[in-house]
């Protein structure tokens, strides 16, 4: 059975001061939790203070992105050896604000993940349709060619340890969540590509994160859909009260 995760994307939010209080709230408010991975993003100012707070904690610190290149002249961009260095151990990748507003390419992604994967980071590859994809009924088509170009060439070893975020762009940050029943059958489809690159046994084993307005009030009905395997959270996330909220509904009783 797959162990759900739930992932805290902070995005561009909190100074130092504020991270730091959040994580002890947080820390509190999390004591003793099982049967959920939980994960936080924080941006990158903070990593390296909260590395220690979160020390022998049951919550995993990580990235909200990462280069491929270990290091160079490559200004403003951050690479793994720095993000080991301040104890992150997970990273999202190709999430729609960096496609959509910077320019990320399947192509760039993908390089990401591969880089990624020989560092042993566990990537968030996020995957996901624009509204007028959706209105076109070109969904499935859109998420299907972003999952095969960003596993490009990733190995059925190294896969076991990827999990794919699925946030429609529609949902994020508009408070319209997709009902459990449309993310469920997105998450069906993503998990039948993976059968058809890795095989049964391996698709069952990867996990499947849902993000879009996920909230307290609609996490258990979106965990009760079997390929959603927990949750990417955006703004939810930043007050700890709705996030362990969301941590806690999300566990498989
Ligand atoms: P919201 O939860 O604010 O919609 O954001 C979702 C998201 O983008 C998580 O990565």
């Amino acid at each position: 059975m797959r162990v759900p995760i739930i992932g805290g994307n902070w995005k561009m939010n909190k100074t130092i001061n504020e991270a730091i209080n959040t994580v002890e709230d947080l820390k509190t408010k999390l004591e003793g939790v099982e049967g959920v991975e939980i994960v936080i993003f924080p941006p990158f100012t903070a990593l390296k203070m909260l590395q220690g707070l979160l020390q022998g904690s049951n919550i995993g610190l990580g990235a909200q992105n990462m280069y491929y290149e270990e290091k160079g002249a490559y200004t403003g961009e951050i690479s793994p050896l720095m993000l080991q260095d301040v104890g992150c151990r997970y990273v999202i990748l190709g999430h729609s604000e960096r496609r959509g507003y910077f320019g990320e390419t399947d192509e760039l992604i993908n390089k990401k993940l591969k880089t990624a994967l020989s560092f042993e980071f566990t990537p968030v590859v996020c995957v996901g349709e624009k509204l007028e994809e959706r209105k076109a009924g070109r969904a499935t088509e859109i998420v299907e060619a972003q999952v095969r170009k960003c596993l490009q060439g990733i190995g059925p070893e190294e896969v076991k340890r990827v999990v794919i975020a699925y946030e429609p762009v529609w949902a994020i940050g508009t408070g319209e969540t997709a009902t459990p029943s449309q993310a469920g059958e997105m998450h069906r489809f993503i998990r039948k590509i993976l059968k058809e690159l890795y095989g049964e046994e391996l698709a069952n084993f990867i996990r499947i994160q849902y993000g879009g307005s996920v909230k307290p009030e609609n996490i258990k009905g979106l965990m009760k859909e079997e390929d959603i395997d927990g949750a990417l959270v955006g703004g939810a996330s930043l007050n700890t009260e709705s996030f362990a909220k969301i941590v806690k509904g999300s566990r498989r009783l």
